[in-house]
């Protein structure tokens, strides 16, 4: 079901920022890569950093940042703001992402369409979101506050999900189109998430990328995830499918180059693979839209 739901007005008051160009084809920032990254110094344009391996108050993280900052553009990415919790927002945290920002830079904050956890309990998972007009209302609240405070727009990641809710009242990318129009932010696209939640709860993946607005997406996921048969899991663990990699052309073709990196978070191959599997996403992006432009003309 597919619904056009209208909660708050559209706020007078708006970050007066445009959508930032593509920073090109990036990489996760991971420890076991800070010799490749720094020493090699390879064919990637950007680099994505966990927020929260940054939180610390010295030693070796940071002062790695450091030097990694001195060589590529970062965007900052977390998981712990919990936006769709009916918890207090976290303030010390967001005071310590804000610190962070203001020292390093990035050129945007990302975290998830999720929550974390409830009465101050962290359940260290990115829980899913009931999609109805309450819980919207919940989240567009909150992303404008988180936004009110840092001074800036913030990216919201569509999460790869396992369950749905009886409740439910429209689509996710109803929802997610929604919430970006009435909170004013950004999305992450992560493309293998759409394929991911697709597979387990029977909807059309090309669908959804239709629907999403093409004047907030300011960066794109792509990853692997484990096939376990009956459902798949979102693990980081795997090189990109060529599902995925057909879902990354659709969304190519539609929203011209966007900023696009490949998570890896586990069974970490040598560093050239990643780099290869980069420079295949920069040769699609390429082919999709020159035949975009091909066909417009
Ligand atoms: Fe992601």
């Amino acid at each position: 079901m597919s619904a056009r739901i209208c909660i708050l007005p559209t706020a007078a008051e708006t970050f007066d920022m445009s959508t930032p160009s593509s920073l090109g084809f990036g990489l996760g920032l991971r420890p076991i890569y800070y010799p490749d990254l720094l020493e090699a110094r390879p064919n990637v344009d950007w680099l994505e950093i966990i927020t929260e391996n940054y939180l610390v108050p010295g030693g070796r993280p940071l002062a790695m940042l450091e030097r990694v900052r001195a060589e590529y553009p970062i965007v900052m990415h977390g998981v712990s703001m919990s936006i769709a919790s009916t918890d207090p927002l976290d303030f010390d945290y967001l005071k310590s992402l804000k610190q962070l920002a203001d020292r390093f830079e990035p050129d945007w904050i990302s975290d998830h369409l999720c929550w974390t956890g409830i009465h101050g309990v962290n359940l260290h998972d990115l829980l899913p979101v009931p999609y109805t007009s309450e819980a919207l209302k919940h989240v567009v609240e909150r992303i404008r506050r988180v936004q009110d405070y840092l001074g800036r727009r913030i990216a919201i990641e569509n999460a790869s999900t396992y369950v749905t809710f009886r409740e439910s009242e429209m689509d996710e990318w109803t929802f997610i189109q929604e919430m970006a129009e009435r909170a004013d932010c950004w999305l992450l696209v992560d493309v293998n998430n759409i394929f991911v939640s697709a597979f387990n709860h029977g909807f059309d993946a090309r669908q959804y990328v239709d629907a999403i607005p093409l004047d907030r997406v300011v960066q794109l996921h792509l990853a692997g995830h484990s096939d376990l048969g009956t459902h798949k899991i979102d693990t980081h663990d795997q090189p990109v499918c060529e599902e995925v990699w057909r879902l990354y052309e659709r969304v190519c073709r539609r929203f011209g180059e966007i900023s696009t990196m490949i998570e890896r978070d586990d069974n970490f191959p040598p560093f050239g693979e990643l780099v290869a599997e980069l420079n295949r996403a920069r040769a699609i992006c390429a082919a999709a839209v020159h035949s975009q432009k091909e066909t417009a003309a």
